[in-house]
């Protein structure tokens, strides 16, 4: 449903292209006091439809710069499908995900929770009117004067993985309520263990450490990694959680909350489904921690909230047609943002995304392999390791890819004099009522 929403069909499918003209005509609403970058979507009307007006209206300019659509009803549609299918769960969102200032006061409007990592995000949300109690502060490695922030503002909720912040803790939020990070990710696209958790072994000298320094463990969490491959992973980190659990309560800890963190797929095809991962999740709930155990569950999806949210919009800047050694005729597409832009996370990924060519193209066309650049002058500058096959375009055309939520935008920077791309964010009128009446 989600995927039609976005793309009407069109999601991921390799050398689709469609006309310009399929876009409906959308009236920005008269006399609307919102800002200039929502953009009030009309009963029927998708943040598609906006995407192919905004290609329309720059390619009747001399202007055909790179941008991107958010789409905030999807983000309200992921948190609705996250709460339904994981009930006992409450989500506080990754903001380092995407922490743009919209995506994150939908999420505030409708009751999200947040994990943040820094004491910028911790201001980002604080600013929007989130009481600190819905907020875990999630980074295990804090500046003392973050810490300090999240104490002078009553962020209680930390989380830790070692003895030397335990220490920084205790001098300098000594009311803290403490989560600790034990390490499971054996199998997922980005791991995390290399650089965060404690080991197991650890984990009970750092509770009778925690203890003796005056400090209040709460909790544990893991974190599986991000888009983790084996749902299973869940289900047995679940699993071993309960004996640091009973650990924390022997030494004399309150323990009242599993935080099963991010790593949730994005329910595409590479990825587990999530309602496979969901179903493994409630059944270790109801196996170890059941609803009556007193013990609350949290979770800090990042990709599975953001990823679909967004699409990017990109137009051919140059081209260049070469000959390989052996004949064989290669293209390269140089586009208006890149690597240093909003495609920063996608090196890491093992497979291209495959564009949505915005043009009317014969089905029969050759197909040539392509590797797509970015704008800046250094050559490490490609949108994605390997070759796509594409037919031929020409300079001043455009390539939509959709699925751009995720670590995209809040990664892009300003190297080579590139400006950001630009978001505007499309909202329908419940969410747009809803907005309306949140402070
Ligand atoms: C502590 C923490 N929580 C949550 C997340 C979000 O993970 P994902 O985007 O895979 O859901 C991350 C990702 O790096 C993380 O480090």
């Amino acid at each position: 449903m989600l995927k039609l929403h976005l793309a009407e069909g069109l999601v991921g499918v390799s050398g689709v292209s469609i006309p310009i003209g399929n876009s409906k005509e959308s009236k920005e609403s008269p006399g609307s006091t919102w800002p200039k970058d929502i953009i009030a979507l009309e009963p029927g009307e998708t943040a598609w439809d906006v995407v192919l007006k905004k290609i329309k209206e720059l390619s009747d300019s001399d202007c055909r710069d790179a941008f991107m659509v958010a789409d905030l009803d999807v983000l309200a549609s992921r948190h609705q499908v996250f709460r339904q299918a994981l009930p006992r769960v409450s989500p506080f969102y990754a903001v380092k995900c995407n922490s743009s200032p919209w995506m994150l006061r939908v999420l505030a409007a409708l009751g999200t929770s947040f994990d943040c990592s820094s004491q910028g995000e911790l201001e980002q949300v604080l600013d929007l009117g989130v009481a600190p109690s819905r907020i875990v502060y999630a980074n295990p490695c804090k500046p003392v004067s973050h810490i300090r922030f999240a104490s002078l503002h009553g962020v209680k909720l930390l989380v830790f993985n070692s003895e030397e912040e335990l220490i920084k803790v205790a001098q300098h939020h000594p009311g803290a309520r403490l989560v600790l990070w034990w390490t499971q990710d054996s199998d997922s696209i980005f791991p995390l263990s290399s650089k965060f958790g404690a080991r197991l072994e650890v984990c009970e000298h750092l509770l009778e450490s925690a203890r003796d320094l005056g400090l209040a463990v709460v909790g544990t969490s893991f974190h599986v990694g991000s888009r983790c491959q084996t749902p299973r992973n869940f289900m047995k980190a679940i699993v071993d959680c309960w004996p640091v659990f009973e650990m924390g309560s022997r030494i004399g800890h309150d323990m009242s909350l599993l935080d099963i963190r991010g790593g949730f797929s994005r329910e595409e095809g590479s990825d587990p489904e999530f309602e496979e991962v969901a179903g493994m999740i409630n059944t270790a709930l109801a196996q170890d921690f059941p609803e009556g155990s007193g013990v609350e569950v949290i979770a800090e999806p990042g990709h599975f909230y953001a990823t679909f949210v967004c699409t990017t919009t990109v137009n051919i800047i140059a081209k260049k047609a070469v000959l390989e050694p052996g004949g064989r005729r290669k293209l390269l597409y140089y586009l208006n943002d890149g690597h240093y832009g909003t495609f920063r996370i996608f090196p890491r990924e093992s497979e291209p995304r495959m564009p949505i060519m915005v043009k009317e193209l014969s089905p029969k066309l050759s197909l040539f392999p392509c590797t797509l650049f970015g704008p800046t002058c250094d050559a490490f500058d490609k949108l994605f390791l390997k070759e796509v096959q594409l037919p031929e375009l020409d300079v001043g055309d455009w390539l939509v890819f959709p699925f751009m939520g995720a670590y995209t935008s809040v990664l892009s920077s300003t190297f080579n004099g590139s400006s950001p791309t630009s978001i505007c964010y499309a909202v329908g009128p419940e969410l747009r009522s809803l907005l309306e009446t949140t402070p």
